[in-house]
């Protein structure tokens, strides 16, 4: 075996490093209560808000939470007006909370459709946290991973014309990717019952530990939480080796 790929695996706890969350189940929700699906989304708001308290207080170092999906904008468009809105009255109201928390906020995915009062308040609300030292929540929003890996192909072309002719290594690409100073996510959970991806994370999940609940997303709470995480702590992370060496 050559030092360098025993190198590029990380070290695993007992607490996932980091946590990706594919946050589904909040229009049935509100179906199963025969209120509209803002209610869902709205309740579901409350759940991000506990689980960045949890995973705070668990030591979780990056929690990142699929908010808005570039195939989200083929809802009817009253549910993705009042998706934004919502998201824009979220951050005001918390991000000072979060301030104080010492939680770094990143917002990822293509900023360009997003309408300049939420820009303007990502920015501000990134400028603000950037040197906070706590859990690093990052929210994606109009985010795809196909659109993030060919963002960050063109971005590396752009800056290393050369890379035509010579050719992309991994470890090129790495630092363009929207989450390229994070770790890969340890642990990835999807509420709602549905066991697909969704356009998430495609390139940083490819050795990350799946969890799927059918527990809607307004109801995913603490111990929610906690059975996914004893779930992880089961599991043997092999990347490629066999059990024995691990
Ligand atoms: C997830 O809940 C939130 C977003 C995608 C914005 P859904 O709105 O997809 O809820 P279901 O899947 O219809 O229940
Ligand atoms: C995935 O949920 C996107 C978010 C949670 C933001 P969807 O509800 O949009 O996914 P599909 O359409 O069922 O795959
Ligand atoms: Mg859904």
């Amino acid at each position: 075996m050559t030092l360098s790929s025993t190198l590029t695996i990380p070290t695993t706890g007992a607490i996932p490093r980091h946590v990706a969350v594919i946050m589904d189940g909040n229009g049935r929700w509100a179906r199963q209560r025969l209120l509209p699906r803002i209610a869902g989304h709205r309740r579901g708001s409350e759940t991000v808000r506990k689980l960045v308290q949890q995973a705070s207080g668990l030591g979780v170092e990056y929690l990142t939470l699929f908010a808005f999906s570039s195939e989200n904008w083929r809802r009817p468009p009253e549910e993705v007006g009042m998706l934004m809105q919502l998201f824009i009255t979220n951050l005001e109201n918390e991000i000072q909370r979060m301030h104080a928390a010492q939680i770094r906020l990143r917002i990822i995915g293509d900023q360009g459709p997003l309408g300049t009062r939420l820009q303007t308040l990502i920015a501000e609300s990134q400028q603000l946290t950037h040197a906070n030292t706590g859990l690093t929540l990052t929210v994606a929003v109009n985010y795809g991973g196909r659109w993030d890996i060919l963002q960050a192909l063109n971005a590396l072309l752009r800056e290393h014309p050369e890379k035509q002719q010579e050719g992309i290594r991994e470890i090129d690409l790495q630092p363009y990717l929207s989450m390229g100073d994070a770790p890969e996510p340890d642990l990835f959970i999807r509420t709602g019952g549905e066991q697909r991806i969704s356009n998430f994370l495609l390139w940083q999940l490819a050795y990350t530990e799946l969890y799927f609940t059918e527990t809607l997303w307004p109801d995913f709470d603490r111990k929610s939480f906690l059975q996914a995480i004893e779930s992880y702590q089961k599991r043997q992370r092999r990347f490629g080796r066999t059990g024995d060496q691990c």
